[in-house]
């Protein structure tokens, strides 16, 4: 357990299913009330957790949805004290010169304006809280690139430095502003089941395992603690040592 997530009020996007529902899980457990906000069908999250999450639908990809999202948050929950930007896709693999302004446009809209969004309109009420945080989740893509995902990296790429730009903005006001990079993480929309590797040698991977969402969801949930009160502006690397190779 980590200290000081009892009775702070959280959002996560896209906590329906993968890694954000682990995060939302992860916070619940450790007390704190958790606002699930998702384009899906939030009920089976919201059920698991019980009388501490409320499902509110959102699609970070519109101001109106997320304006509307984050004041109903705020209405239900009594205040918002930690915002984590997990909400995301990956697009169609394909190479720079067939992917279509569309394809580009969509992730990028999604990955990296869907987290301005959101973070714009929780600022206020991270700032009056006591101990405001924002956890973005970025990806090992936003610093290494990725091949056939260039949108997707770019947009990744876009969230670290906005994660920075913001946490230098809001530092007097005491919120604290970081961003997660996974490298491959299984049972996830993204990348699918967890795959059975017993016996493989994985390329790139350090650990011979991609992580489980678990994993990640147990970093974040550190982030917004009380654990955590001098870092600010700070990519934590969660690949396994494979962005070290
Ligand atoms: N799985 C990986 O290997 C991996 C690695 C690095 C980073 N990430 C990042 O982790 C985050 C979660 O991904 P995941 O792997 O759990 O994927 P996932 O597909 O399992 O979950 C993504 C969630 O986001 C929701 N979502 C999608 N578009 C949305 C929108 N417009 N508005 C609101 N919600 C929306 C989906 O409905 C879903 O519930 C993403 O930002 C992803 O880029 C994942």
């Amino acid at each position: 357990m980590y200290p000081g997530l009892a009775h702070r009020r959280v959002l996560v996007t896209g906590g329906a299913a993968g890694i954000g529902a682990a995060i939302a899980r992860r916070l619940s457990d450790e007390g704190a009330y958790v606002a699930v906000l998702d384009v899906a069908d939030t009920a089976s999250i919201v059920a698991e957790l019980g009388g501490r999450a409320v499902g509110i639908p959102c699609d970070v990809s519109s101001t109106a949805s997320v304006n509307a999202a984050v004041a109903h948050v705020v209405e239900r929950l009594g205040g918002l004290d930690v915002v984590v930007n997990n909400a995301g896709i990956i697009g169609p693999n394909a190479p720079l010169a067939e992917t279509s302004d569309a394809d580009f446009t969509r992730v990028v809209d999604v990955d990296l304006v869907g987290t301005f969004r959101v973070c714009r309109a929780a600022l206020p009420h991270l700032v009056a809280a006591t101990a405001g945080r924002v956890v973005n989740i970025a990806s090992i893509a936003g610093l290494e690139g990725n091949k056939g995902r260039s949108g997707y990296a770019a947009a990744k790429a876009g969230v670290i430095a906005l994660t920075q730009s913001l946490a230098r903005e809001v530092a007097e006001s005491g919120v604290l502003v970081n961003a997660v990079a996974p490298g491959s993480v299984g049972d996830t929309g993204i990348v699918g089941p967890m795959p059975d590797l017993a016996g493989r040698a994985i390329p790139n991977q350090p650990l011979g395992r991609i992580a489980g969402p678990p994993e990640v969801a147990a970093l974040v949930a550190w982030l917004c603690s009380d654990e955590v009160s001098f870092s600010t502006g700070a990519v934590y690397d969660i690949t396994g040592g494979r962005a070290v190779y």
